[in-house]
Formats: C-alpha cells, sequence, structure tokens
C-alpha cells in the first residue's frame, strides 16, 4: 500500500482535500496530512484526522523531527490547494512552518496544486515561481477556469479530485515509457443513416481511456482519438474526437507520423449506409437499408507501419486464436488482442494477447489491470 502525504495550506480550496482523503482511502492508500496553521482556519484538522484514520500535523508539538520523519514516510507528496504564498515560498527553499520544512526535507519531486484567485495566480511575480518550480522537476497541476471563491470567473480553480489522483498514480509509477508517443483510438463510431437515426455499438471507451491512463503515468505522451465514449475521459491526455469511421480514418492519418506506437482499439462500423438521408425518414415509407463496406482503418495503418509498433484489437466469437492470428498477419501488426463481445461495455476483460511468436492469456482484469498488461508487452517488444 502506497503512502501518500497530503499538504493542505490556507486557502477556500481546503474543503475539497476532505473529498481528496476520502478518494485516496477509497483506493486503499495510506493517508497522512500536513496542514499549515492558516488551513486550519478553513477546515478543521479533525475532519482530516477522521477521514485519513491518521494524527494530522500542524506543528512539532511532541514530535520535534516530524518534518524529517513526514518526508522519510511519504512514497508522494501532494500539496493541494497549494496558495500562492506557500508555492513562493517552495520557490526560494524558505521553511518557516512545519509543511514547508516537510518539502525541504522531501527529496523526490512534489505535487502541486495552486489554487487562487485569477489575477494573484497571473500575478509575474507567481508565474515566475511557478516556472521556477517547474525548473526544479517538481510537478505543477495547472488550476482549472471557473466560478473562483471570490465569485470572479477565471483560471484558478483548484484542479479536480480526479486530476489530483491521476497525479498521484503518476507520481507512483516507474516510467518504462518516458520519451514514447502513444496514439490510440477507442470508442464507438457512429453511421448516420439520417439526421437522428445511426448504426453503432456498446463500446464504451473503458479499454482505450485506461491504456490512455497506464500510459501517461508510465511517462509516454498520449494522444487519444474518440469516437462515442460513456467512459470517464482520462485527464492531462490530447483528445481528439471523430463521429464517424470516414471522420477517425482521417484523424488517424493525420496524426499517424506523430506516434512510435499505434493502438486501435475503436469499435469501429465494419458497414455503412450507402446513402445518407438529409431529412428525417418517415416511417410510413418503411426503410430497406443498403450498406456497403467501409474503410479498413487499421490495415490502412499496417500498409503504412514504418518502424511504428502497430497494435490491434480483435473482436470474434468463435476460433478466437485463429482468426486473431490471422487479423495479425492480415493486418501487418506486431500485437494483436483478442476478446469476445462480453468484454465490449463491460467493466472487466478477459482475452488473449498474441504476437507472431508469443501468446498470454488474462482473465477477468479490470480494464486497468489488462491496460497494463497490454503495455507491458508493448515495452517488452519496442526498444526503448
Ligand atoms: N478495425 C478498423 N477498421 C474497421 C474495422 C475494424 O480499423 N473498419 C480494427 C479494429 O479497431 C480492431 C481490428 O481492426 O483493432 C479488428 O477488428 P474486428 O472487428 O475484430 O475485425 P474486422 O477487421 O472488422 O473483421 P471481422 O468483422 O470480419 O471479424
Amino acid at each position: 500500500m502506497s503512502k501518500v502525504l497530503v499538504g493542505i495550506t490556507g486557502g477556500i480550496a481546503a474543503y475539497k482535500s476532505a473529498y481528496l482523503v476520502r478518494e485516496l482511502k477509497k483506493a486503499e492508500f495510506e493517508v497522512k496530512v500536513v496542514m499549515t496553521p492558516f488551513a486550519g482556519k478553513f477546515v478543521s484538522p479533525m475532519t482530516f484526522e477522521t477521514l485519513s484514520g491518521n494524527k494530522v500535523y500542524t506543528d512539532w508539538d511532541e514530535e520535534p523531527l516530524a518534518h524529517i520523519n513526514l518526508a522519510r514516510w511519504a512514497d508522494t507528496f501532494l500539496i493541494a490547494p497549494c496558495t500562492v504564498n506557500t508555492l513562493s515560498k517552495l520557490a526560494c527553499g524558505i521553511a518557516d512552518n512545519l509543511l514547508l520544512t516537510t518539502a525541504l526535507a522531501y527529496d523526490k519531486p512534489l505535487i502541486i496544486a495552486p489554487a487562487a484567485n485569477t489575477v494573484m495566480y497571473k500575478n509575474p511575480a507567481i508565474q515566475e515561481n511557478i516556472n521556477r518550480l517547474r525548473d526544479m522537476g517538481h510537478m505543477i497541476i495547472e488550476p482549472e477556469f471557473g466560478v473562483l471563491a471570490c465569485e470572479e470567473v477565471g483560471e484558478g480553480k483548484l484542479a479536480d479530485t480526479e486530476r489530483l489522483m491521476d497525479w498521484i498514480f503518476y507520481s507512483l509509477e516507474d516510467k518504462p515509457l518516458r520519451g514514447k508517443k502513444i496514439f490510440i483510438t477507442c470508442g464507438a463510431t457512429r453511421e448516420y443513416i439520417d439526421p437522428v437515426r445511426f448504426i453503432s455499438n456498446d463500446a464504451s471507451g473503458e479499454m482505450g481511456f485506461s491504456l490512455a491512463r497506464v500510459a501517461r503515468w508510465w511517462g509516454a505522451e498520449v494522444k487519444v482519438i474518440a469516437g462515442f465514449t460513456t467512459a470517464k475521459e482520462p485527464p492531462e491526455v490530447e483528445l481528439i474526437r471523430a463521429v464517424s469511421v470516414e471522420e477517425m480514418f482521417r484523424a488517424v492519418m493525420e496524426n499517424l507520423s506523430w506516434a512510435d506506437v499505434f493502438i486501435m482499439n475503436a469499435a469501429v462500423s465494419d458497414f455503412i449506409p450507402a446513402t445518407k438521408h438529409e431529412s428525417k425518414i418517415k416511417k410510413k415509407e418503411g426503410l430497406t437499408l443498403k450498406l456497403v463496406k467501409g474503410v479498413d482503418i487499421l490495415r490502412e495503418v499496417g500498409k503504412n507501419k514504418e518502424d511504428r509498433f502497430v497494435v490491434g484489437f480483435a473482436l470474434e466469437t468463435e476460433n478466437i486464436l485463429e482468426n486473431a492470428k490471422k487479423k495479425l498477419r492480415e493486418k501487418n501488426l506486431d500485437m494483436i488482442v483478442a476478446n469476445t463481445p462480453d468484454s465490449i461495455g463491460s467493466k472487466s476483460h478477459k482475452g488473449f494477447i498474441l504476437t507472431e511468436n508469443t501468446l498470454e492469456e488474462f482473465d477477468s482484469l479490470s480494464k486497468l489491470e489488462s491496460a497494463r498488461r497490454i503495455l507491458k508487452r508493448v515495452c517488452d517488444n519496442i526498444s526503448l
């Protein structure tokens, strides 16, 4: 179980850190909290003590080496919210409270999530301090745009809990894909018959988004092209939307030269209406649809593969391994993940990872876990 130290400073967004600590505990992290004296004016230490199940540190009290002990204890250290005052002191090495002293005693990169009024945040002195912290190797989670507690609208809102959690995962993972560019497609395409009706499927995007999350945590630069999705979007990842097969095909081809690794996970319509009706088809007319074959995006990528590593998925109802192997060869792929339709739109995943010479079976994994398996195989097969 990884140990997360949460630093809380005196800003109104401190109340949001209560949700963060709760989420961390739900994700089975061990959590300790260190607060600046002013943070306690916004939220009581007792709140964090109750949520974290651990003593909250605000001063040295009876533990004179608390800063050293906390710094040594932590696997990762996130300061959220981080006021402009604290971040400026961090940039200068000032240590006039327990949180700042702990940060100085901590020898890994800090995760700093600033929150402030827009004008304060944009102040050149603060921006310069942020750049200094970045140059020192610390991670800055950019605040979000929105309505602030001061009722102004602008940049300065503390990043939401999901983004904070994502950075915690990022900070804890090894970086076997550092410097690699990973390009992923996911979700379902839609082929419109008329302005309201379409042909599509149940893909949620969960698998592709999980691949994107893990690839980012492992240090890759990640780009995703997604059709229709219901799964939560991965934070800090470039996301391009495409509706139809044709749109997805264009977006893939425009971005392919950027990629070191291409993973085609999208559930693409094989059949598209021969004509799209401009106005809504009236039911009294009855309907016979003529469908034609759409472009096979992955096959086209296989033809333009060059030295990039290309991964496909195969959805099979019978002869899974045999058919997947056939697709691997015919589409000129380096790897293929074979699964059955019950994985579509489902939270769990079972199937096989195949290359020309290897075969790995996995069973009932969460999509995040199967993303790890797949990317581990990718790492084993590409030159790093
Ligand atoms: N694929 C694609 N373009 C299509 C159809 C599929 O790029 N028009 C990709 C899928 O994203 C997947 C792989 O090709 O990575 C295999 O898709 P699958 O649906 O299993 O097989 P198909 O190639 O469509 O062949 P079939 O339906 O005959 O099994």
